[in-house]
Parts: structure tokens; C-alpha cells; sequence
């Protein structure tokens, strides 16, 4: 087939005469060929899905209740734009019961998304022009770096590594391009590491950005989704308002991902250039939508109980795979546990199988054992397991646990 003129006019940022042409597969895609290869192979055979991003469950039924009853107000049929106040002053509330940050104006230092990837998207946008770099923690979630890099602007990765509890090291920047450093992108709880920023770290961030004129940006999706203590906001670190936003959303915290709903938050010059930039974007997030969410962050009690599921589920999963030599350690927050992959796995008749990534053994986990999980290759071989598995209720929950445990005992791991 020849290829249509369409094939020439392709921009340089998605491969300009050459896109779709790669063939190149994707890790996502690797894991779900996989997936489809092993069913394939192993007929009424039960998967077991570790690999999974977001929430097992539904909204609660009291949201889905409040979006029926607004969606039957006329007054939200239309473009909500940049939002009434209604979510604003519940975000505010929101951030003052469950972070103790005080002192944000709804009018001006909030603004809604339709999800926090909408609002990575948008936001560089504001800074970006050609030559610009943004720092980015890597593994990561890169929707921030990618548009940067279509305005031109240049990603300078900061490995998050065990032996700094998964922090970046913001000294190891190169000073060449610190000068020409205008973002920095962090994100605690962390996906994939599950790892917890601490007030010390974000005191050294807000010195950081003063010191070098560097905004931050940070995406606290997974916030409120803590195994103890209280959700650590960046905008509860003094002097954060002067250099950045927080970003926050309904889809982990609230079970909403379909949904589509969260907020900006901080700095009042830049709420009010993702504004602008909004504004051109979208036409808002449907009224009813935001006035459901408004209803969640009133009831932060909803995240406790879905945080106390994943507590629970992680406790389990962390026994799980001790049992099986992983040195897994229950972290703090998210619904991630992320370990460090085997180099090798020896069967019992003395067969050895060596891993040379996290991608192998991720691949062998699904084709061996059924058993599917996010491999990360970027800062050191690690293995994410999601606690988001699909479970009846608490004893197929157990089920699930026991039969990955019994997967996995008939080889023995070396790392
Ligand atoms: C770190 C991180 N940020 C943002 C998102 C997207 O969140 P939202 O559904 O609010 O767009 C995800 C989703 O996986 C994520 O892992």
C-alpha cells in the first residue's frame, strides 16, 4: 500500500514521516502480549494481576449518589470552563482538615482539572519554550517531561534510588543545566517506588527552588493513600506557595479514575497561567462531576477506609514475598510495592533461569507463573506489585495472596 500524503505531514514530536512505522513494542504493550499469550497457553487458567494502575473498586455509592442528584440539576448542563466555586471551597476545606494547610483563597490559588494527567499535560505549556529543561524524577510518570519535550524543552532525569529512600539527589543536578532549569517535577507518594517525601525533603526542595528560580510541580495523586500518619502536603512546607503547585485528584484516592476530576493548587501566578491555558484546552470538567468530587474531599473518611484496604492487602503481600527471598518492605503510602528483581531463579531440580532485567523476570512471572507485574528498568531492576489485584471480598483477597505464595515456592530466588 502506498502511503497516504497524511504520512508527510506528521510532525518531528511523534515521528514526523516515520510514525507508526516503529516496531518497537512498548513495555505496557510487552505485558500485555504476554498476558494474552499465557491465557492463551493455559486455558481457564486464573491470571493473577499485580500490574494494575489504578483501583480494583467502584466510587463509593453515596458519590455516585450526589453525581445522579446533580446531574439532574439543569444549571450544570453547560461548559463549566475554569469552574464554579464549589470545588474550589471544598478543596480548600479539603487541604486545611486532612494536610493542615492553611490560608489558601478558592478564588484565586485553585483551579479544577479533569485529572492531574490533563493538568501535566497543560501545565508546560506556561514555562517551556525551546532549550528550557524541566528535572524529573526517574522511574516515573513522564506525561510532564513529554510535553515539555513537544515545546522543545529538554528532560533531565534524577534517578530515585534505594539508598536515598527514593528522593532525588537535587545536588547532582550539573550546573550547566541547572541555569536553564525552569520546572521540577516530583511526586510523593510515589508511583512506581511507593516511596514518601518527608518535611525535611521538601524543606530543602522550597530552598532549592528559591535558590535557582526552579517552579515546582507536584503531583500528589496517590496523597491522601497513607498506611499511617496524616498526608504529607508539599503546600504545608513553609515558603512551598512562593515556588510551586500541588496537584491532586479523585481517581486513587476516591476509587474515580473514569471520572476525570482534580484540582490545582498554590501559587496564585501560576494557578492563574494554567488557567489561561486551560481555558484554550478544555471547556471544563462537567459541573455535576466537580460538585461529586466537591462531595469527596467533605469526606476524607472514604480515602481511610480504601487506604486501610490496600494497609491490609500490603501486609499480606509483603509476607508473601519475604517468604519467597524478596526483600520487600511495606511502604508508606500509595497501593505500589516495589522490589528488587531477582537476578536468577533456580528450580528444584537445580534448572537455573537468569534474569539480565526486571523486564525478563517480568516476562517469566507472566509466562511461568501467571503472575503479572510493571518491570522498571530505569534506576536499578525493579518489580512494581500493585495491591489494586481483583478480589471478591477479604477471603478470595486471602485466596489470591496464598496462591501467588504457592507460585511462587517451587523455585528459589537469588538477587
Ligand atoms: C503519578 C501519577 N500522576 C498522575 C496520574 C494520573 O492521575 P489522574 O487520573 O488524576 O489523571 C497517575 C496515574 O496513574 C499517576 O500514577
Amino acid at each position: 500500500m502506498t502511503d497516504s500524503f497524511i504520512q508527510n505531514l506528521f510532525a518531528d514530536r511523534i515521528g514526523g514521516s516515520q510514525y507508526g512505522k516503529s516496531t518497537a513494542i512498548y513495555k505496557f504493550e510487552k505485558i500485555k502480549r504476554a498476558k494474552r499469550a499465557a491465557l492463551a497457553a493455559n486455558p481457564g487458567a486464573e491470571i493473577i494481576d499485580m500490574g494494575v494502575g489504578e483501583p480494583d473498586e467502584m466510587a463509593f455509592p453515596e458519590v455516585v449518589e450526589q453525581l445522579h442528584k446533580e446531574a439532574l440539576q439543569p444549571e450544570n448542563r453547560g461548559y463549566a470552563d475554569n469552574g464554579d466555586s464549589g470545588l474550589k471551597q471544598a478543596a480548600v476545606r479539603y487541604l486545611d482538615k486532612v494536610c493542615g494547610v492553611k490560608g489558601i483563597n478558592p478564588e484565586t490559588e485553585v483551579l479544577h482539572s479533569i485529572g492531574s494527567k490533563a493538568a501535566l499535560s497543560i501545565l508546560p505549556g506556561a514555562f517551556i519554550n525551546p532549550g528550557d529543561y524541566v528535572l524529573m524524577t526517574t522511574p516515573g510518570y513522564p506525561v510532564f517531561g513529554t510535553h515539555s519535550k513537544y515545546y522543545g524543552g529538554l528532560v533531565h532525569n534524577l534517578p530515585l534510588t534505594e539508598a536515598n529512600n527514593f528522593l532525588p539527589d537535587l545536588d547532582s543536578v550539573p550546573k550547566d543545566i541547572l541555569a536553564k532549569t525552569k520546572v521540577l517535577v516530583l511526586n510523593y507518594p510515589n508511583n512506581p517506588t511507593g516511596a514518601s517525601a518527608t518535611p525535611d525533603f521538601f524543606t530543602k526542595v522550597v530552598e532549592f527552588a528559591k535558590k535557582n528560580g526552579v517552579v515546582v510541580v507536584h503531583d500528589a495523586a496517590y496523597a491522601a493513600l497513607v498506611f499511617e500518619g496524616k498526608p504529607l502536603s508539599f503546600l504545608s512546607t513553609p515558603g512551598a506557595k512562593d515556588v510551586g503547585v500541588e496537584l491532586h485528584s479523585t481517581s486513587k484516592s476516591f476509587n474515580m479514575t473514569g471520572w476525570r476530576c482534580g484540582f490545582v493548587v498554590g501559587n496564585e501566578l501560576l494557578v492563574k497561567a494554567y488557567g489561561d491555558l486551560k481555558d484554550n484546552t478544555d471547556s471544563g470538567q462537567f459541573l455535576a462531576i466537580q460538585h461529586a468530587a466537591a462531595y469527596c474531599f467533605d469526606h476524607p473518611e472514604i480515602t481511610e477506609k480504601i487506604a486501610g484496604k490496600y494497609s491490609r492487602r500490603m501486609d499480606a503481600l509483603v509476607k508473601v514475598l519475604r517468604d519467597a527471598r524478596f526483600n520487600a518492605r511495606k511502604p508508606k503510602g500509595s497501593f505500589f510495592l516495589y522490589v528488587k528483581a531477582p537476578r536468577a531463579a533456580v528450580k528444584k531440580s537445580g534448572a537455573r533461569i537468569d534474569f539480565k532485567s526486571a523486564e525478563e523476570i517480568s516476562q517469566w512471572l507472566i509466562t511461568e507463573k501467571l503472575i503479572s507485574t510493571v518491570p522498571w528498568d530505569d534506576a536499578g531492576a525493579y518489580l512494581r506489585f500493585s495491591v489494586t489485584f481483583l478480589a471478591k471480598d477479604q477471603t478470595d483477597e486471602k485466596r489470591v495472596l496464598d496462591e501467588i505464595g504457592s507460585r511462587l515456592n517451587d523455585v528459589r530466588f537469588e538477587f
